[in-house]
């Protein structure tokens, strides 16, 4: 085996695997996807028309035992990447999981465990971490610009114009999601604020609502129960005393994509929205303000943030593609590609450690939501 390699399997083809994972990993001549499996014929064929993997299999288990893989990527839907990751460790393999880590805490607990004691190298997908405007938030935080940090809220919402007519699919069976709305969608931004605060969660409270509890199954066409939930509400105490306000749902009508955050502190503030990615609105002190490019001045009663540009070294741009940006897989590998380079410990963010956190918050959520009370948190 060529140790400049990397020798990659991907466990489920379907959109994720093929708009993400392959095209981040083609990148790398250090990279080769030798194999991938997926219970569909259809997502293998798709998979190897559109990348030319070599070797597909129905049996994840049997890819494993067959190929010499360094690495996986778990793509599949939720209930399946426990089994999957657990297959992985007991055979040495690293992992790259989707998000969320997995169906409940105590498996997403037990994932990390094994995988701490097996020295595995971890990932997971929290892809928005990649988004420019996210990422100049995060160096503002880290800064201290923004002093006493007292307010935290942030949603991630998907719309359409035809939300209760959609057909079902695995995201809205319990035993197949864990989560709706809130995991799925919510899951991102909780990550995200925990990583731009530099702190944890010490209590939650939730509510959860299912607005369409039937729906048409989308492959069998047949009349399905909906089990998750459509949209999740989350009242949080973070350690460092602020309080959230965070939102995870399928239900914004009429609208595409949403994802925006706010954070106001003891000596200033900021507003992301994922739609503007490669500008902030602040209002920060002027020693912290003079170190950006000034989109239009704030201070004003009508316009009192001030727009700032994200500046380059944030963009993620990938000089023989212009156009394109980074993705958190890249990073995931480069840092891997590193750690075998020069035989330092590798060191990666968010990692299954930072998977286990957001799992814990979105249990301690549904305890809340059962008991209609505040959880703390560790559970
Ligand atoms: N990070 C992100 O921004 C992001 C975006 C979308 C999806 N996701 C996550 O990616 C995962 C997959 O989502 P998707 O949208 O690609 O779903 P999808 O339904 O398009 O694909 C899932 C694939 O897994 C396959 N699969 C299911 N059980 C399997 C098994 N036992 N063995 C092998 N293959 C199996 C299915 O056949 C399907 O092809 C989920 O965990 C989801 O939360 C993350």
């Amino acid at each position: 085996m060529n140790p400049n390699i990397i020798r990659v399997g991907i466990v489920g083809l379907g959109g994720i695997a093929r708009h993400y994972h392959l095209p981040s990993y083609r990148r790398y001549k250090e990279v080769q996807v030798v194999a991938g499996a997926d219970i569909s014929e259809q997502a293998q064929r798709a998979a190897q028309q559109e990348y030319a993997i070599s070797r597909v299999y129905t049996d994840y288990q049997e890819m494993l035992d067959r190929e010499e893989l360094d690495l996986i990527s778990i793509c599949t839907s939720n209930d399946m990447h426990y089994p999957v990751a657990m297959a992985a460790i007991e055979r040495g393999i690293d992992i790259y999981c989707e998000k969320p880590l997995a169906l409940t805490f105590s498996e997403a607990k037990e994932m990390y465990e094994a995988a701490r004691r097996a020295g595995i190298k971890t990932g997971v997908n929290f892809s928005h971490r990649r988004t420019p405007a996210s990422r100049l938030a995060k160096e503002i935080l880290d800064s201290g610009a923004l002093g006493d940090i007292h307010y935290v809220s942030a949603l991630y919402a998907a719309g359409g114009t035809d939300y209760r007519h959609r057909p079902g699919t695995w995201r809205n069976v319990r035993e197949r999601a864990g989560f709706g709305g809130l995991g799925d969608m919510g899951s991102h931004v909780l990550d995200m604020m925990m990583w731009w605060l530099g702190c944890g969660v010490e209590a939650v409270t939730a509510a959860m609502t299912t607005i369409v509890p039937d729906r048409l199954d989308r492959d069998s066409g047949q009349p399905m129960r909906v089990t998750t939930e459509d949209q999740g509400m989350l009242l949080l105490r973070y350690a460092n005393s602020a309080l959230g306000y965070l939102y995870g749902g399928y239900v914004f009508t009429g609208r595409g994509y949403d994802q925006r955050a706010e954070v106001y502190g003891s000596d200033g503030g900021l507003m992301y929205d994922q739609q503007r990615p490669y500008e902030l609105l602040v209002h920060l002190p002027e020693t912290y303000l003079r170190h950006y490019h000034v989109l239009r001045a704030g201070g004003t009663r009508d316009t009192p943030y001030t727009r700032i540009l994200v500046p380059e070294r944030h963009l993620g741009i990938i000089p023989e593609e212009p156009g394109s940006r980074r993705t958190v897989l890249m990073d995931f590998i480069d840092a891997y590609l590193e750690s075998r380079r020069s035989g330092k410990p590798f060191q990666f963010s968010p990692g299954f450690y930072e998977g286990l956190a957001t799992q814990e918050i979105l249990e301690a959520s549904r305890r809340g939501e059962l008991a209609r009370c505040w959880i703390s948190l560790p559970l």
